[in-house]
C-alpha cells in the first residue's frame, strides 16, 4: 500500500512537491506539513494486518511515512514500552496511569523518531550536511543519525544551558558543536536564516519530515492501549513539535477509519517557560514569546516555540488543555516516578506527570480519567546533583559506624 504525499501550508493551503527543500510557505510564510493522499479510501484492515506482522519499531508503519525505502537510516527507533504504573497513579490521583517511555529510544529520547525520518530524507535529497539548534536532545539524536548516514552534522546549543549528558552525546557522535551565549531561541533564529542554503539541511522540527517520524508515537499508543477505553495524553511542550506530531498521527488514524475518537491532548510546560500554556489557559489565539525563559527542565527552556500554531490546533481539535508546573513540582514528579516505579526520566519528561497531577488537583481533569504521560527522555541525560539534593546519601567512616546497624535501621 502506498500513499502519495505533498507538502502543504497549514494556513493558506499552498501545495509543494514532497521533494522540495522548503521549510516555510513561500506565499504566506507559515509552517508546512506533509499531507498523505487517499487515506480515507484505504483498506485499513489490510494495513493493520501488515503492521501486526512486523517488528515493533517506527518502520512498522512505513506506509504512512512517505519516503523511498532505499534511503532509510535507522537505529531501531520507536517501539518503546508503555508501562502501567499503579503506584504513580495513586500519587498523581487518577484511576489509571501509563507511561510511554521514550527514553528507550537509541539516543535516549523521542527525537530519534523524527531524526530517523529527517536524516533519511536528507539522504534521499542528496544532502551532505545537516544542522539544528537544540536544547540537547535534538542535537544528540541528529548527530547520531548523521553519523549512521555518513553525513556531516553541525549543531548550535545554548551555552551553559544544556544537560551534560546531552552535550557529551552530541560531541561524542561527532557533531561540530557551537555553544551560543544568547540561548536556544536565538540559536534557532540563526539556523533558520540558512533556509535557502543548497548545502545544508535543517533538521529542527520546522522540517515537516521530522514530524512524520514523531507522529508514530500515536500509532504505537493506539496499538498499545487497544483503544478499549478513553484516555488522555499528557505531553511536555517546548518548541511545540511533538504534541503537533502526536495529533497528526491520531488524525491520520481517524482518516483511515481505524479510530473513532482520538484522545484529548494536554500540553505541559514549566512555569518559567510557558508561552504556549499561557496562550491556552487564557484562551488566546496568538502566542506571546518570552524573552528570558527559565526552568530546571533545560530541554523545554524555550521562549518562542516555532510550531505553536500546529500545537494550538492539536490542543483545540482534541479538546485538550494545557498546564504549567513549577520546577519543584517537576523535581517531585521526577523522584516519584523513579522511586515508585523504577523509571528514570529527565526533568522535562517529568513535567508531563506533574501536569496531570496539577490538572486533577485543580479539577480540570476527572479523577476517573485514564492518562498516558509521555516520558520524552531518560534520566541519564541530565545527571544533575541539584536534582538529587536531600535524597538518602550518607557518607560514613567504616571505623566509627556500624554499617549493619545502619542497614537494620533503614529496613526497619
Ligand atoms: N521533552 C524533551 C526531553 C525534549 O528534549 C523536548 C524538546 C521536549 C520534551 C519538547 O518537545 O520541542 O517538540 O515541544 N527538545 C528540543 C531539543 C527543543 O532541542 O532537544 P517539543
Amino acid at each position: 500500500m502506498h500513499f502519495g504525499a505533498r507538502l502543504a501550508c497549514i494556513s493558506c493551503g499552498q501545495h509543494y512537491g514532497s521533494d522540495e527543500i522548503i521549510y516555510f510557505c513561500r506565499r504566506c510564510g507559515d509552517l508546512l506539513e506533509v499531507r498523505l493522499e487517499g487515506l480515507d479510501g484505504a483498506d485499513s484492515d489490510k494495513l493493520r494486518r501488515e503492521w501486526s506482522g512486523r517488528k515493533f519499531t517506527l518502520w512498522r508503519y512505513r506506509e504512512l511515512i512517505p519516503l523511498g525505502q532505499n534511503s532509510i537510516v535507522s537505529l531501531n527507533e520507536g517501539g518503546t514500552p508503555l508501562y502501567r504504573v499503579d503506584r504513580l497513579a495513586r500519587w498523581v490521583g487518577v484511576k489509571r496511569l501509563y507511561v510511554k517511555f521514550e527514553g528507550a529510544n537509541p539516543t535516549g529520547s523521542f527525537k530519534d523518531r523524527g531524526m530517523s525520518v529527517g536524516v533519511s530524507k536528507a539522504v534521499e535529497l542528496g544532502k551532505k550536511a545537516v544542522i539544528c539548534a537544540s536544547t540537547g536532545n535534538t542535537s544528540s539524536s541528529m548527530s547520531a543519525y548523521a553519523a549512521a548516514a555518513g553525513l556531516k552534522a553541525i549543531v548550535l546549543v545554548p551555552s551553559g544551558k544544556i544537560a551534560i549528558g546531552k552535550l557529551f552525546q552530541t560531541i561524542l557522535y561527532g557533531a561540530y558543536t557551537i555553544a551560543l551565549r544568547e540561548g536556544f531561541d536565538k540559536a534557532l533564529d540563526t539556523v533558520l536564516t540558512l533556509h535557502d542554503s543548497k548545502d545544508i539541511y535543517i533538521l529542527n522540527s520546522v522540517n515537516a519530515w521530522r514530524i512524520e517520524g514523531q507522529k508514530t508515537l500515536a500509532f504505537e499508543l493506539f496499538e498499545q492501549m487497544n483503544h478499549e477505553e478513553e484516555y488522555v495524553v499528557s505531553i511536555p511542550v517546548g518548541n511545540c513539535g511533538n504534541i503537533a506530531a502526536a495529533w497528526k498521527g491520531y488524525t491520520e488514524l481517524v482518516n483511515l477509519g481505524i479510530l473513532d475518537k482520538p484522545p484529548r491532548l494536554f500540553g505541559i510546560q514549566a512555569e518559567g517557560a510557558s508561552p504556549f500554556a499561557d496562550m491556552i489557559i487564557h484562551g488566546r489565539n496568538t502566542l506571546e514569546p518570552l524573552k528570558q525563559p527559565s526552568t530546571i527542565a533545560s530541554a523545554i527552556r524555550i521562549g518562542k516555540p516555532v510550531n505553536w500554531k500546529k500545537a494550538l490546533r492539536a490542543v483545540r481539535e482534541s479538546e485538550g488543555f494545557a498546564a504549567k508546573v513549577s520546577d519543584n513540582a517537576i523535581v517531585e514528579a521526577q523522584r516519584a516516578i523513579a522511586a515508585l516505579e523504577g523509571i528514570g526520566v529527565e526533568p522535562a519528561s517529568a513535567a508531563s506527570i506533574a501536569g496531570v497531577r496539577k490538572l486533577v488537583n485543580e479539577g480540570k481533569l476527572d479523577k476517573d480519567a485514564v492518562a498516558v504521560c509521555v516520558a520524552t527522555g531518560t534520566a541519564l541525560k541530565d545527571p544533575n546533583p541539584e536534582l538529587v539534593q536531600g535524597l538518602p546519601l550518607i557518607e560514613v567512616d567504616l571505623q566509627k559506624e556500624n554499617i549493619v546497624n545502619i542497614i537494620r535501621r533503614v529496613i526497619g
